[in-house]
């Protein structure tokens, strides 16, 4: 059959002055991007005119999300923008659908330019839920502040944008389509993959899958419990966890991604995961973990819902990175972490003299250390944990990684837990979140800390609740100085820091959609083997005392307690 070559059209818009991408990604209500007019295709065209022409050219790109409402929606506009805006081959995940960490993998293996990435991650789904699209690099990670910001920029001045309104893709069907376009040489290519393979082979490659199936499904193996959430990552652990390493299809739920999640809030941690909590206190299983909506985020619990802090977690695997075959080939370059992680992993960084690097709040940070040769391992208190690998956090990758640890010691997670403590210190570490309070009453509140800690007279001050006395060591607001680019990144959190080592940060949340989240975090270092065992809420409870008072936090928003404490 002789086609006509598609229509390529470049139609006029306004622009919107709120489109200036969070700590990952713009993110909004489904609302906006349905009923604001041409609000997806503003920003899109932003993302492809953001990338200089002669790179576009011809380029390949990688388009995929994490299945939630809006999301076919959406491809079936970025195929027909990518055309016409002169990108020749775009790899897509069948049906829509790609895990964040596998978009990161696809990139890295097809030579792509870059990806876009339809997903608003923990956050809610459906038609009142929210919708997201994120912006990833040549290098398989989140574009840099100096990418997100040049889009911005572009967002704001727009006047038109380029489109095939007649290209329909089949997105059900593995295998190519080919489209020829008026004033294009060369046919425009669509490749529809299977991400799951390409994702589950690059995991053979860093993992010892025998080592790994015997624990699972050997003689004497554990039993284990993986909750997908309803995300987008329930085939990735169905065909890895359950068909390759033998854990059994029950061990598996909420495997099946849905549009808003199954009306859940797909965030892997304690409150959002309870049913996990819960099914795993009669201690039937070993070995439990959630996910949140785009399989990037992990919660790893042990027997009867012992729980891993996710700052807890990247030490472990630090202290034990050589039951990983990946790292035994490629060595240890050095750690990262967010700043407000806990410092759990500076000590094990120490110890075994790897250099540790702190940076702010998001991912986006750890690229560049990476690329460089300076990072192996990383991580964040949000439940992120993930390597050199890829360029993402990794939630599939951080569950093979416990697991490799657990096979290799034969001990359980509460044991490997408690002996690293031992070995190392605690790290009492709490966060708490405040969802949702008026934006004006969260930046005043952040103005008024920040006046209050620059002042001269704040260092030296003493802190009494009961019987402990803090005394500050040093405040200030936390600003990153890329050392690979030189970029300075300011204003990412206020952090009072005491004698003792202990910390309390305060932060706005970059990822909300309404509203603004105002995020407390604790970090308190205990080294005595005798006090290694304690509810991190009641040892914490002075420090969290004297961060509400100096904050006034409560009275500003008129809030008495957190919407989740973790
Ligand atoms: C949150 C987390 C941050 C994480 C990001 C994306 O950002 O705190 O660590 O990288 O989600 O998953 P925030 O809402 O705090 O800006
Ligand atoms: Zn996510």
């Amino acid at each position: 059959m002789e086609d006509s070559p598609l229509q390529v059209l470049t139609l006029p818009t306004a622009p919107y002055p709120d489109q200036r991408p969070g700590t990952s990604g713009l993110r909004k209500k489904v609302f906006v991007f349905q009923t604001k007019r041409n609000y997806l295709h503003n920003f899109i065209q932003s993302i492809f005119s953001s990338i200089d022409l002669r790179v576009r050219q011809g380029s390949t790109m990688v388009l995929g999300g994490d299945g939630r409402y809006f999301n076919t929606a959406a491809i079936q506009v970025i195929v027909q923008m990518a055309a016409a805006n002169g990108v020749g081959r775009l790899v897509i995940g069948q049906n829509g659908l790609m895990s964040t960490p596998a978009v990161s993998c696809v990139i890295r293996k097809s030579k792509a330019i870059g990806g876009i990435l339809l997903t608003a991650s923990h956050n809610p789904g459906g038609p009142d839920g929210d919708f997201g699209i994120k912006f990833n690099i040549a290098n398989g990670g989140p574009a840099p502040e100096a990418v997100t910001e040049k889009i911005f920029q572009i967002s704001r001045t727009i006047e038109e944008f380029a489109i095939c309104p007649e290209l329909r893709v089949d997105l059900n069907t593995v295998g190519k389509q080919t489209f020829d376009l008026e004033n294009k040489f060369k046919p425009f290519t669509v490749e529809i993959v299977d991400s799951v393979e390409s994702y589950a082979n690059m995991l053979r490659n860093i993992f010892d899958f025998a080592a790994l199936k015997e624990l699972l499904s050997g003689e004497n193996h554990i039993q284990i419990r993986l909750d997908a959430m309803n995300g987008v990552v329930g085939p990735y652990v169905k065909k890895i966890l359950c068909e390759e390493l033998g854990s059994p299809a029950n061990s598996a739920i909420n495997c099946v991604p849905q549009e808003d999640f199954g009306g859940q809030h797909p965030d892997p941690n304690l409150t959002y995961a309870s049913d996990l909590v819960e099914s795993m206190k009669n201690g039937q299983y070993d070995f439990g973990a959630a996910f949140d909506g785009d399989g990037d985020r992990n919660m790893i619990l042990g027997k009867h819902g012992f729980f891993v802090s996710p700052s807890d977690s990247v030490a472990v695997i630090a202290a034990n990175i050589f039951c990983i075959p990946y790292f035994q080939h490629m060595g240890v370059r050095g750690f990262a972490r967010s700043m407000p992680t806990s410092a759990a992993l500076d000590n094990v960084a120490r110890a075994t003299k790897i250099q540790l690097y702190e940076t702010p709040t998001g991912w986006k940070f750890f690229g560049n250390l990476m690329d460089a040769g300076h990072l192996s391992l990383c991580g964040e208190e949000s439940f992120g944990t993930g390597s050199d690998h890829i360029r993402e956090k990794d939630g599939l990758w951080a569950v093979l990684a416990w697991l490799s640890i657990l096979a290799t010691n034969k001990k359980s997670v509460e044991e490997v837990m408690v002996e690293h403590w031992k070995t190392y210190g605690r790290n009492y570490y709490t966060r708490y979140d405040y969802e949702e309070v008026d934006i004006d009453a969260a930046v005043e509140m952040m103005l008024e800390l920040e006046m209050i800690i620059s002042d001269k007279a704040f260092v030296g001050q003493m802190f009494t609740v009961g019987e402990r006395t803090f005394q500050v060591e040093r405040a200030d607001n936390f600003e990153y100085s890329d050392p690979v680019d030189g970029s300075i990144s300011r204003n990412q959190g206020l952090r009072i820091m005491f004698k003792d080592g202990s910390r309390i940060i305060f932060r706005l949340s970059g990822t909300g959609s309404s509203g603004a989240t105002i995020r407390l975090y604790i970090d308190s270092y205990e080294n005595d083997v005798n006090k290694i065992l304690q509810d991190p809420q009641v040892k914490l409870s002075e420090l969290v005392t004297i961060a509400l008072k100096l904050s006034q936090l409560h009275e500003r928003t008129g809030r008495n307690s957190p919407t989740v404490i973790t």
